[in-house]
């Protein structure tokens, strides 16, 4: 597919450009623009003005979420798939072979999508960006909590980027925008390899957020009005990811605490923690990746590791 003709045609920002400029050769940017239009981009053909982009084609294009990525390990391999169980069954499949470090998969639709805790994950087919990342990690960087940050923190950025409204995480995997979830990270750990899920809403409409879900979720078209490209946010989540995890790699787990403290919403706020061993109240006054949280509350301060759940004070139960 010709992507960087796809890429003039954006470039327009939806004005006409006539055939000639598009290419040398007439026919071969005609076809060029059927095979485009037939894959189900949304181009509108003029009689004399030309061509103008209207919108993105409604399934996920490989040849766009690849087009020039060149990214280190993540994305190195991309698997595109119409429905599967969980792309994290797909992906933990493919760990097998360490040829398969940064393999990204992806689907349009999932019939066993899963969360945290057991739960499911629901998504429209074709409304999200359903994601597994088969990751290798070296010891210091090989930690659930670790790599959750790390889907939280890229998801978070391609949110924001997308949106122009910040996104927060709140512990341990949630992306929220204005106090509802739009992105979950789901690390599931297998005897050599870490799969890295992630489901971000991007096209879910009212419709599909019936209440109370409505109150406590959103989606990029939601907070936009406008549907969104999901092959270019997914381009742009497996760069982000490349370029975190890469830092992390030559730089130590460390680097990725400001980008995720930046974003921890409830530092600063009275909170309940519950570890493996206590419960604690307290303010969250630091949250560090390998350290743990520190709490401020009387008559000291409280270390707390190994947390397994984290709510504000004002919230009924912890969520995970
Ligand atoms: C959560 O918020 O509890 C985590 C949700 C993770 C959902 C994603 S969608 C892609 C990948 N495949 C799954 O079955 N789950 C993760």
């Amino acid at each position: 597919m010709n992507i960087p003709l796809l890429h003039r045609l954006l470039a327009a920002e939806g004005a006409y450009l006539p055939l000639s400029a598009l290419g040398e050769d007439l026919a071969s940017v005609q076809a060029d623009l059927a095979e485009l239009i037939q894959f189900g981009f949304d181009l509108e053909q003029h009689p004399y003005l030309g061509m103008a982009y209207r919108g993105p084609a409604e399934r996920l294009c490989p040849d766009q979420i690849e087009w020039q990525l060149a990214t280190k390990r993540v994305g190195r391999r991309i698997a595109v798939w119409n429905r599967v169980s969980s792309t994290n069954d797909v992906a933990a499949r493919a760990a097998c072979s360490g040829l398969n470090d940064g393999l990204v998969v992806l689907a349009e639709e999932q019939t066993a999508g899963r969360g945290r805790r057991g739960r499911t994950w629901v998504a429209p087919p074709r409304s999200s960006l359903l994601m597994s990342v088969v990751l290798f990690p070296p010891d210091p960087l090989d930690h659930p909590a670790w790599l959750t940050a790390l889907g939280a923190v890229a998801a978070a950025e391609i949110v924001e980027t997308a949106t122009g409204r910040q996104a927060r995480i709140k512990w341990p995997n949630d992306v929220r925008v204005g106090g509802r979830k739009i992105a979950g990270v789901l690390v599931e750990r297998g005897a050599a390899a870490s799969v890295m899920g992630i489901g971000l809403n991007v096209n879910l409409e009212a419709h599909h957020l019936p209440e109370p879900i409505a109150s406590q979720a959103t989606s990029i078209a939601l907070l936009t009005g406008e549907r969104a490209d999901r092959s270019e946010l997914a381009r742009r989540l497996i760069l982000r990811l490349d370029a975190l995890y890469d830092q992390g790699l030559s730089s130590g787990p460390d680097h990725l605490t400001a980008f995720w403290q930046a974003r921890f919403e409830p530092l600063g706020q009275r909170v309940r923690v519950q570890t493996s061993s206590n419960v604690y109240h307290g303010r969250l006054v630091d949250a560090d990746l390998q350290r743990g949280l520190v709490l401020e509350s009387s008559p000291g301060w409280i270390a707390a590791h190994e947390v397994l759940a984290l709510s504000c004070d004002d919230e009924p139960t912890p969520r995970g």
